[in-house]
């Protein structure tokens, strides 16, 4: 069994790690092609090297652009590389631009996809990811659901039963792998002159959120309503596309505001373990929070891991200053909050390469779901 393993942005690197990992212990052989959608060292390098990654094998340098264009020029780097390497699967890993275009390329040419994180849906069409997430589950062989949520979903658009394998997220795999290491090795909050418990995490990129200057200025007043009642520092490790955005509106941002750079995985899981409060458009970043008991508000009218609302562990507030606001008493008041793990137990690229390798059995299937 030969393994394609297809990266593109920094949550891709970081879910696809465990997987990586996991073709190394077991001796499997496998390839790692980079679209390179993101490029930045602080969103594409730094996560090879913090996660001891090796370097992808082929590097498709797309960069950044429209979607058709990265969504074509991946599928046309894409095509000779597989057609060479002959993969028996092609693995791709969440919603985005490089997922499509990857599964897209392998199934083409007749090779079997894998898509980690199956059936996740927003229901909102307007968003670029679920076009991504829709048509990759359909054209999947092996559909990796993340729990009976998806599998429920995928089902009901008529996925063959026999493809799906619910497995939890690779995301659990990651965080549980790095939390030791990232609380030995950062000192971001000494760096930041932060007091753990004591700040809000901030972070949004969603096109909805970020690309339409009204729209940016509604989450800047939601953070000025934030600050206002309840004062503290709000640290935001701020994506590019939201910087640039910033730029183009000539948006001046609240002293208060505490703007960094996008950080490390080690330095943000220890941003994100000793928040107050994280308040996200981000659906690692749900994810994460929800399994290191951080509650967050969730900066979106809908979200596809609704996993994190139904444990009480976040809220979908939108650019809702008011119910942004009201979320937070909630938690701010409620001291220690605990609640259920729904995004899996930390091994499940094992779990993967179980499957994809005809090791797993009755009695694993009845532990995973
Ligand atoms: C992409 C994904 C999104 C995912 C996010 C993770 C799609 C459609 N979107 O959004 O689903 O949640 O990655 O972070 O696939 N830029 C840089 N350096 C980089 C990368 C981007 O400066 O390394 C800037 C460029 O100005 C670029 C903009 O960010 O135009 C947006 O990048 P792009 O990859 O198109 O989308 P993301 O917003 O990163
Ligand atoms: N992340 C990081 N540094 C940052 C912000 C996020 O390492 O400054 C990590 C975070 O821990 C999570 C992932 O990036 O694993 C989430 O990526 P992002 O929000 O860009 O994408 P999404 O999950 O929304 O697709």
């Amino acid at each position: 069994m030969k393994i394609g393993i297809v990266v593109g942005t920094r949550p891709e690197i970081i879910k696809m790690a465990p997987v990586i990992r996991e073709c190394q212990n077991r001796g499997i052989p496998y390839f790692i092609i980079h679209s390179n959608q993101h490029y930045s060292e602080e969103m594409d390098s730094i996560f090879f090297k913090e996660l001891e990654l090796p370097k992808p094998h082929y590097n498709l340098g797309v960069g950044s652009g429209l979607h058709s264009n990265q969504t074509g020029n991946i599928l046309i780097k894409m095509e000779p590389i597989l057609i060479e390497e002959k993969p028996d699967v092609v693995l791709v890993q969440g919603d985005t631009n490089t997922v499509l275009a990857g599964a897209l390329a392998a199934s083409k040419l007749g090779i079997k996809v894998g898509h980690i994180e199956a059936g996740l849906r927003s229901y909102d069409r307007t968003m670029p990811e679920e076009t991504n997430r829709i048509m990759t589950d359909h054209i999947s062989d092996y559909l990796f659901a993340v729990g009976p949520n998806q599998h429920a979903i995928l089902l009901k658009e008529g996925i063959d039963p026999s493809k799906i394998y619910t497995v939890g997220n690779t995301v659990s795999d990651s965080l549980f792998q790095h939390l030791e290491i990232s609380a030995a090795k950062s000192t971001i909050l000494n760096d930041l002159e932060l007091t753990a418990g004591d700040y809000f995490l901030v972070t949004a990129h969603r096109a909805s959120n970020v690309d339409i200057a009204s729209n940016l200025m509604e989450l800047l007043h939601l953070l000025d309503e934030m600050h206002a009642n309840y004062t503290g520092t709000i640290v935001w490790p701020i994506h590019p596309r939201t910087q640039s955005k910033l730029k183009e509106f000539n948006i001046e941002l609240p002293s208060y505001l505490k703007l960094i750079p996008p950080v490390g995985y080690l330095d943000f899981i220890q941003l994100q373990k000793h928040a107050k409060l994280i308040l996200t458009d981000s659906g690692g970043i749900q994810e994460e929070a929800c399994l290191l008991g951080v509650p967050s508000l969730t900066l979106r009218e809908n979200t596809e891991r609704p996993e994190a609302v139904e444990v009480g562990a976040s809220e979908l507030v939108g650019r809702n200053a008011e119910k942004a606001v009201k979320a937070a008493k909630k938690w701010l008041s409620a001291g220690k909050v605990s609640w259920e793990n729904p995004f899996g137990d930390g091994h499940v690229a094992e779990h993967i390469l179980d499957i994809l390798t005809n090791t797993r059995n009755i009695e694993d299937e009845e532990k995973i779901v």
